[in-house]
């Protein structure tokens, strides 16, 4: 694996993006120490405290059909949960489609992004985002009650390379995995370190009805799964909010 490392850069996800032009290479890594222009899932920003956050993208060439790419941000997700539990010891859940929470409180954003041409996908960008040193001062007030970095969760720093070395262990392995025997063990996976499935929750999709019900785990492609008073719905985008003891809908576990 190649690892390329940037002071500053707009989006990492942007870079590799700009390598295509000049023939990209599967494995190809940026990180930055700091993006000026982060982006996340729903056209939305994402900000971080300079050298505090880690932040990386990853150049795949997955050799499979657009229909199966949205199972690589499952890959994903399951690669950085398991790669911060491998090193931090912290318990890392996930949301979905692709968030991994600590405490309940989000610790890693996932944009997937893919470069096409006909029915079959030439590359996937998978730019992360995993809160490593910030202090709860150091997030936006917006977010404040949502985000948190494994420093907050472990009272400690962490070197953010051993992070980056423990997510990639991971991320090389399963997409071994997913390469060679399909999507059946990462969704077994996704599903044994899901916050969401078996829980009442509320979807708020872009354009659509709110949506209620039960999430009953993912389909074949990543869909989310949800029972409802009318039938089963698969969800394919949208912001997931789970219902506590109070009634209430909150947007964390
Ligand atoms: C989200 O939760 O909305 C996804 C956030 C993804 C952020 C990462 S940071 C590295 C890469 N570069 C970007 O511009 N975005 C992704």
């Amino acid at each position: 694996m190649k690892i390329e490392c940037f002071d500053e850069i707009d989006s990492t996800n942007l870079e590799l993006k700009r390598r295509l032009v000049s023939g990209g290479e599967h494995g190809t890594i940026v990180t930055a120490d700091h993006q000026t222009a982060g982006r996340g899932r729903l056209g939305r920003q994402w900000t971080e405290e300079k050298g505090r956050a880690l932040t990386f993208s990853i150049l795949l060439e997955p050799k499979v059909p657009l229909t199966e790419t949205s199972r690589f941000s499952f890959v994903a997700a399951v690669s950085v949960a398991e790669g911060i539990r491998d090193v931090t010891g912290l318990p890392a859940m996930l949301k979905w489609p692709n968030d991994v929470l600590v405490n309940g409180k989000k610790v890693c954003g996932i944009l997937l992004e893919l470069v096409a041409e006909m029915a079959q996908v030439q590359f996937l960008i998978a730019g992360i985002g995993i809160n490593v040193n910030q202090k709860p001062e150091d997030f936006p007030e917006e977010v404040r009650e949502k985000a948190t970095s494994l420093a907050i969760c472990s009272g400690h720093n962490w070197a953010r390379a051993d992070i980056l070395e423990g997510v990639l262990r991971q991320l090389e392995q399963n997409v071994q995995l997913i390469q060679q025997q399909g999507f059946e063990e990462i969704r077994r996976k996704w599903e044994a370190l899901s916050c969401v499935t078996g829980q009442e929750i509320q979807v708020v999709q872009y354009g659509k009805p709110v949506l209620q019900g039960i999430a009953e785990g993912i389909d074949d492609n990543g869909s989310l799964l949800v029972r409802t008073a009318e039938g089963t719905c698969s969800v394919v985008t949208g912001d997931v909010s789970i219902r506590d003891k109070d009634g209430g809908y909150h947007w964390n576990a």
